[in-house]
C-alpha cells in the first residue's frame, strides 16, 4: 500500500562541515579538534584526513544543484567553527560568513530550505588547547559564537540547531577517546556532557536573542535506543543506567531541567556533580521549536553477571563512565558496512518515546541512513537497493510513529554525499551520491533516485 506523509513534511539530507568541506587551510579557517586529531597516526583508519574531503567548499554551487535536481525540499548543514570565528573567541572571520551566506543563497534560490546546526564536533583547537568541553568557559564561548552567526544569518536561516549529538562530543570525545580530541578520562567527560548541555542552554538563548520572531530553535541528540538482553532484575537494571548514561544526562536537563537521581548515583564514585552549578538546570532547559532525533542502530545490554544466555562483551574502550558490569550484546538481524544491526523498530520506539516524553514537542529525525560498500557498474551507475529497503523501512516505521501519534515534522537522510566518517576516514560511504574521492565525480546512486521520488510525492511507495 502507498502511504502518504503529512502535507509541509521536510524531506532533506544531512551533512556536516568537517565530514564534506575540506579547505582546511582556506579562508582564514584554523584548526579543529578534528585536524588535530586526523593529523595524529594512528587516530583515523589510514591516516585519513578532512584536509580535501569531499571538496565541498569548492563546489558548494554544484552540490546545491545536485539536491536541486533530486527534488528535496531541505538540507541540514553545518557550520565550522573555526571558520567562521577561528580563535574561539572574538571577532567574525568575514570570509567563512561569506562562505555560508553564499550556501544558504543558492538554497534559497533553489527553494531548499537550510537548516543550520552550529556545532558537529569541530571545536576551535585554540579552545581544546584551553581545556575544551570539560571546561565551563567553552559553553560561554560557544553562546558568543551562536550570537556571532546567528546575526550574519538570522535573516535568512530559520531553522537553527545548537548541538549534533553532544553524546559523541562527550563520551567519546573525552570518554573513550576514539574521537577528537581523543581523550580517556570519565570525569572529563561527565564534565564535558554538562558543559555541552550548558552550551546549548546558552547558545539557545543567545539565538533567540539575535534571531527575528520566527527563527526556530532545537538541538539534536542521538538518544540510545537501549534495550535489556532478558527481563531479569539485573539485564533491566543495565538497560537503565546506560540509558542514563546515553540519553537522559541531556534530555533530563534540557527537556525537563534536572539531572536524573539515578544517574547522579551511579556516577557518585567519579564525581560529586559540584560542576554544575546553582541555575545551571534552568538555563540549560529552553524552549524549543522541535527536537531533532538521529537514528541508526539499537544497544542491547545485560549485567555482565550469568543470565543463563551467552556472555556479552564489555566495550573496550568504553565511553560510559561507571558502567563497569554491563555486558554489549550483538543485536540480531542483517547488519550495515558499519556492522550496525538494522532495526527500523528502534527509531518508531524512540520517536513514541519523545512524543510522550515531550507532548507537544514536535519531533524531526535529522539523521538517519547506512554505509553500504557501493561500487560504481561498469557503465556508471551505482546500485544500492540494500540502502533503498533501509530507508524504506526506516520510513515505514516514521509513518507508523506518525500514525500512533508522534508528531515528527521531517525527516534528513544521512548523507547526501559519500563522506569523512570520522575515525573510520574514507572507508564508509553514507552517502546517496556516490564520490569518487580521486576525481570528486558524484554520481547519484539508485537510492538516490528511490528517495527523490519520495521526497517529490511525499509518498513511501509498496516495498
Ligand atoms: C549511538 C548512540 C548509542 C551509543 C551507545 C552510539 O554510537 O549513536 O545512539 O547510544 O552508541 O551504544
Ligand atoms: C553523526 C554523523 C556520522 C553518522 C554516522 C552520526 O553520529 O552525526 O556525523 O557520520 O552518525 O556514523
Amino acid at each position: 500500500m502507498t502511504v502518504n506523509f503529512p502535507p509541509g513534511f521536510l524531506w532533506g539530507t544531512a551533512t556536516a562541515a568537517y565530514q564534506i568541506e575540506g579547505a582546511a587551510r582556506e579562508g582564514g579557517r584554523t584548526p579543529s579538534i578534528w585536524d588535530t586529531f586526523s593529523h595524529t597516526p594512528g587516530k583515523t583508519l589510514g591516516g585519513d584526513t578532512g584536509d580535501t574531503a569531499t571538496d565541498h567548499y569548492h563546489r558548494r554551487a554544484d552540490d546545491v544543484r545536485l539536491m536541486a535536481d533530486l527534488g528535496l525540499g531541505a538540507y541540514r548543514f553545518s557550520v565550522s567553527w573555526p571558520r567562521v570565528q577561528p580563535t574561539g573567541r572574538g571577532t567574525a572571520n568575514q570570509p567563512g560568513l561569506d562562505f555560508y551566506r553564499a550556501l544558504v543563497d543558492d538554497l534559497l534560490d533553489h527553494g531548499i530550505r537550510p537548516v543550520l546546526t552550529l556545532y558537529h564536533w569541530d571545536l576551535p583547537q585554540e579552545l581544546e588547547s584551553a581545556g575544551g568541553w570539560p571546561e565551563r568557559g567553552t559553553a560561554h564561548r560557544f553562546a558568543d559564537y551562536a550570537h556571532l552567526v546567528a546575526e550574519a544569518l538570522g535573516d535568512r536561516v530559520e531553522m537553527w540547531t545548537t548541538l549534533n549529538e553532544p553524546w559523541c562530543s562527550a563520551f567519546l570525545g573525552y570518554g573513550s577517546g576514539v574521537h577528537a580530541p581523543g581523550r580517556a578520562d570519565d570525569l572529563a567527560a561527565l564534565r564535558a556532557a554538562h558543559h555541552l548541555n550548558l552550551a546549548h542552554g546558552l547558545g539557545a538563548q543567545a539565538l533567540r536573542a539575535a534571531l527575528p520572531s520566527h527563527g526556530q530553535v532545537s538541538v539534536t541528540l542521538n538518544p540510545g535506543v537501549v534495550r535489556a538482553f532478558t527481563g531479569a532484575p539485573q539485564d533491566v537494571d543495565a538497560q537503565r543506567r546506560i540509558d542514563a548514561l546515553a540519553t537522559r544526562i541531556f534530555t533530563g536537563p534540557m527537556l525537563h531541567g534536572a539531572y536524573p537521581e539515578d544517574l547522579l548515583a551511579d556516577t557518585a564514585a567519579i564525581t560529586d556533580w559540584s560542576f554544575v552549578h546553582d541555575g545551571d538546570p534552568a538555563a540549560i532547559r529552553q524552549p524549543l521549536d522541535s527536537l531533532g532525533v538521529n537514528y541508526y542502530t539499537p544497544t542491547v545490554v545485560a549485567a555482565a553477571t550469568d543470565n543463563g544466555g551467552p556472555p556479552g562483551e564489555a566495550l573496550e574502550p568504553s565511553p560510559f563512565p561507571a558502567a563497569t558490569g554491563v555486558a554489549f550484546h550483538r543485536p540480531p538481524g542483517k547488519r550495515t558496512a558499519m556492522d550496525w544491526s538494522v532495526d527500523p523498530t528502534g527509531l518508531y520506539d524512540l520517536l513514541v518515546r519523545f512524543a510522550e516524553e515531550v507532548p507537544g514537542l514536535p519531533l524531526v529525525v535529522t539523521e538517519n541512513g547506512a554505509a553500504y560498500d557501493d561500487k560504481p557498474d561498469g557503465d556508471g551507475t551505482v546500485h544500492d537497493p540494500e540502502r533503498i529497503a533501509y530507508l524504506h523501512a526506516h520510513l515505514d516505521a516514521v509513518r507508523r510513529a506518525i500514525a500512533d501519534g508522534a508528531d515528527v515534522r521531517g525527516y534528513f537522510l544521512w548523507s547526501l554525499l559519500d563522506n569523512f566518517e570520522w575515525a573510520y576516514g574514507y572507508s564508509k560511504r553514507f552517502g546517496a551520491v556516490h564520490v569518487d574521492y580521486a576525481t570528486q565525480v558524484r554520481t547519484p546512486k539508485s537510492s538516490a533516485r528511490w528517495y527523490s521520488q519520495v521526497a517529490r510525492t511525499g509518498q513511501l511507495p509498496p516495498y
